[in-house]
């Protein structure tokens, strides 16, 4: 893939100069769903689906951007000096963005790129394409420039491109995650602290899954940031009546006793998913320790039934696919995975039901929806760097 980038660079741009590769992974969320703004717990791996990028040093202040999945966009050509939000950019926003962020943050980008980006991720399947984009142009601008930063700062600095450039009001689980992968490994990661630790997935008999339900609802931006301003407004109302700084920091049972402060019933049906949601990732990465894979499984299916009737983020497609899921033998658990309204579930699935997990539900769901869905049997692979 590398070679094959690197030539199409060299034809596409011409001229000398050393080219360098970088690559950032998408990533799957086994288990912890819209918890990462609400103080919570999330429980993401890296992907080895991904974004490639191919960048060479220019002696001016040009930006040039191509992208090898937007042919007909041809190359777009920008400057260092012009790093503003521009919907006529289209894809470059999320590269420019990183820009700007570092910049913000005191960091001088004291010469022009080009730069040709493709990336195999399904486009808008909630695999986290932006994420990797941003997380990739953080490791590429470290590289180049030779920054002294993190990966958990590039993580940060792509989620804070991502509010405050782009306009998505994300958390920080994807950058995160695709920042600081560990090949066959999840994150359990506490958004609260960003403390984190790495937890061996040992499925043994098992495969995880992703199913692409190829259906995209355009409600997503307004109904996620809709979401935020539930919890927000819920954890208001539950300050007035309990001490806490997150919704992250109940238990079930507290919940319980303080829910009558929220004066909603449907703010208290958001505030009841972050909070179980939360517990539930707590509850789920313990039993995968104990290799308790059937527990993670029906944790998974909770969780499901949580963000479909409590959260309200599934969609009829993605519930046609959760249903025939948890119906078939040889499945220990399916649920929508990432922000919601469309995109992929995840679910674990025995070795031996592989190959019928794919064709009856590939076939029910294209009876039922008028088109095919795709499947991803998951690698979990490492975090963003240089290859
Ligand atoms: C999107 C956001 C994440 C997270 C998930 C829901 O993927 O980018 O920050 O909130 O939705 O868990």
């Amino acid at each position: 893939m590398k070679e094959k980038l690197i030539q199409q660079f060299q034809e596409l741009y011409k001229g000398e100069g050393e080219i360098r590769s970088y690559f950032a992974p998408g990533r799957v969320n086994l288990i912890g769903e819209h918890t990462d703004y609400n103080g919570g717990h999330v429980f993401p791996c890296a992907l080895t689906l991904g974004t490639y990028g191919i960048v060479r040093s220019r002696s001016d202040r040009k930006l040039r951007f191509y992208s090898a999945n937007f042919e007909r966009l041809g190359v777009i050509e920008t400057s260092l000096d012009e790093l503003v939000p521009d919907p006529k950019a289209n894809w470059t926003n999320y590269p420019k963005g990183v820009m700007w962020a570092f910049e913000k943050r005191g960091y001088k980008l004291n010469h022009g790129l080009d730069i040709l980006i493709y990336g195999n991720i399904p486009n808008g399947s909630g695999l986290s394409s932006s994420a990797s984009l941003e997380v990739l142009t953080g490791v590429i601008l470290k590289d180049t420039y030779g920054f002294d930063v993190s990966m958990v700062d590039i993580a940060l600095i792509g989620q804070d491109s991502e509010n405050n450039f782009n306009g998505c009001n994300c958390g920080i689980m994807d950058q995160f995650a695709s920042a600081m992968g560990k090949k066959d490994h999840a994150i359990f990661l506490d958004t609260n602290t960003l403390h984190y630790e790495y937890a061996p997935v040992v499925l043994e008999d098992a495969k995880i899954v992703i199913t692409n339900s190829k259906v995209k609802h355009s409600l997503v931006d307004s109904a996620y940031n809709d979401r935020r301003n539930e919890c927000e407004t819920a954890l208001k109302e539950l300050k007035a009546a309990v001490k806490i700084e997150s919704l992250g920091e109940l238990t079930e049972e507290e919940y319980e006793a303080h829910k009558d402060a929220i004066k909603d019933a449907v703010r208290q049906k958001r505030a009841k998913h972050a909070v179980y949601e939360n517990q539930r990732t707590i509850r789920a990465v313990e039993a995968l320790k104990n290799q308790d894979v059937e527990l993670f499984g029906k944790l998974m299916n909770a969780s499901h039934e949580s963000l479909r009737y409590d959260y309200e983020v599934s969609c009829e497609e993605i519930d046609i696919l959760v249903d025939l899921a948890q119906a078939m033998p040889g499945v220990l658990g399916s649920r929508i995975t990432g922000g919601g309204f469309g995109g992929c579930t995840v679910s674990i699935v025995k070795n031996d039901a592989v190959d019928t997990f794919i064709s009856e539900i590939g076939k029910t769901y294209q009876e039922k929806v008028g088109h095919e869905a795709e499947f991803y049997v998951v690698d979990i692979g490492s975090g963003a760097g240089i290859i």
